[in-house]
């Protein structure tokens, strides 16, 4: 782990206590305690598997997505049948793997999670491009979905090569789009790739827009330790480079809003992300689940959360019970993805002032140019969500990559120390 990111973590946390991961476990979430409650679902299934990708994933097979889903449901019984009522949540987000593959049972899904929840704020889900098709598309809008979100990576060939992808065919996934609406449309892309261009990037982006999104999300290649891909993305510099250039265009040539660090779009309404909730409920395996005080990750083996769920026991593989401050600064980080964080909002969940607890840190994030603020809340410049990208590529090295490593290989690690 990098000396910079631990040396930062003891001083936010103001302590030298690492984040400890126990094989603790607890018969129910205390949820209702939790307001702007998100849920998640995890479907970990793809047709064939990525040698660059992190997730939680592995080989489609009818049978096995068909046993996976019953498991599924059962949690959501377990978790959701320990509180009497509806808990008002704000988003359901499915992700994977490929959850559209399971196109056919995520109305079941959601009537099983409304049932204990009422979801205000829509249904999004991710597809892989092959699945952008008329059909699925009006299934998964039958279902109930709302917003899409499609893994391009690039449009162009010599990219979903380095990537080891078949190419993307846009004119059909354009007249796919054209005939069933969602309200947000996000196409995912990634930067930094041996040999990309500012150009090349700058096409991808442009022929999201003409063929139907209206929210993008460009992510920077992370080449994580345990993925057996080759590609190494392009040197921290010009990586940085890039996403300048990038935000630049977006923000003052095509006049596109960013809603976080990774996102941009063309209409206000259209939002796509699971991660910046004050709390959520996680399901499927590698799901996580943040509370009040503790944060909860399932196995990531899909034959032991089947186990698990048929014995009647939850599928949660670690638990850690967070200090006042380590939940602070798990609260910070993901709020700041937004690029926008209002310190009452802070004050709202931690009761106490934000200025008390980190007063000099947001002062000096002001005095070096990382923050303003405007009208009492704290929006993010383009020099500071420049560094938070620094930032968040050290910590997914330092913490997930670490994390993910070891949970794909144990089902229930007896604990994990970062
Ligand atoms: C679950 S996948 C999206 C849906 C579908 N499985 C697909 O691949 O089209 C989530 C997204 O994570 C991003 N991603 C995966 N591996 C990455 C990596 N090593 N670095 C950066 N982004 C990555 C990709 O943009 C991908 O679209
Ligand atoms: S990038 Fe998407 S399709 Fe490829 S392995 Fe990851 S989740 Fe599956």
């Amino acid at each position: 782990m990098s000396v910079l990111t631990t040396l930062a973590r003891m001083w936010l946390t103001r302590s030298t206590k690492p984040f400890t991961f126990r094989s603790e476990y607890d018969p129910i979430l205390p949820y209702p305690e939790c307001e702007g409650l998100g849920l998640y679902v995890h479907i970990p299934f793809c047709r064939s598997l990525c040698a660059f990708c992190p997730y939680c994933k592995t080989l489609y097979s009818p049978e096995k997505c068909g046993r996976y889903i019953d498991a599924l449901l059962k949690e959501i019984e377990l978790v959701g049948g320990s509180f009497p009522g509806r808990k008002k949540c704000t988003s359901l987000y499915f992700g994977g793997g490929t959850p559209a593959l399971a196109a056919d049972r995520i109305g079941e899904i959601i009537s099983a999670l409304e049932k204990h929840f009422e979801i205000t704020e829509g249904v999004g889900l991710e597809l892989h491009p092959d699945n952008v098709t008329p059909e699925v598309l009006r299934a998964l809008k039958a279902a109930g979905v709302t917003k899409i979100s499609i893994g391009v990576q690039s449009f162009l060939p010599q990219f979903q090569k380095t990537l080891g992808r078949k190419p993307v065919d846009a004119e059909t996934m354009k007249s796919a789009l054209r005939e069933v609406n969602f309200e947000t449309v996000s196409m995912d892309f990634i930067f930094a790739l041996p040999g990309q261009t500012y150009e090349d990037l700058k096409s991808d982006i442009d022929t999201a827009f003409a063929i139907g999104a209206n929210h993008v999300a460009i992510y920077p290649f992370i080449d994580f330790t345990f993925t057996p891909g080759k590609v190494k993305p392009l040197g921290k510099r010009e990586k940085l480079h890039l996403l300048d250039s990038i935000t630049r265009y977006c923000l003052e040539e095509k006049g596109l809003s960013r809603n976080s660090i990774w996102t941009f779009t063309s209409e206000t309404g259209a939002k796509y992300s699971s991660m910046t909730r004050d709390n959520f409920l996680g399901f499927g395996c590698s799901a996580t689940t943040l509370l009040k005080k503790q944060f909860k990750i399932n196995t990531f083996s899909v034959e032991e959360y089947i186990k698990r769920v048929y014995s009647g026991k939850l599928p949660t593989s670690l638990t850690i019970r967070f200090t006042k401050r380590q939940r602070m600064i798990y609260y910070l980080f993901w709020t700041l993805y937004s690029t926008r964080l209002d310190p009452r909002d802070f004050e709202a969940f931690f009761g106490v002032p934000l200025r008390k607890m980190y007063g000099f840190e947001f002062a000096l994030a002001r005095l070096l140019g990382f923050l303003k603020s405007e009208n009492g809340v704290y929006r993010m410049t383009l020099k500071g969500a420049f560094y938070y990208h620094h930032f968040e590529n050290d910590y997914t090295l330092a913490y997930i990559d670490k994390m993910w490593g070891i949970m794909r290989h144990q089902p229930f690690p007896a604990s994990i120390i970062l």
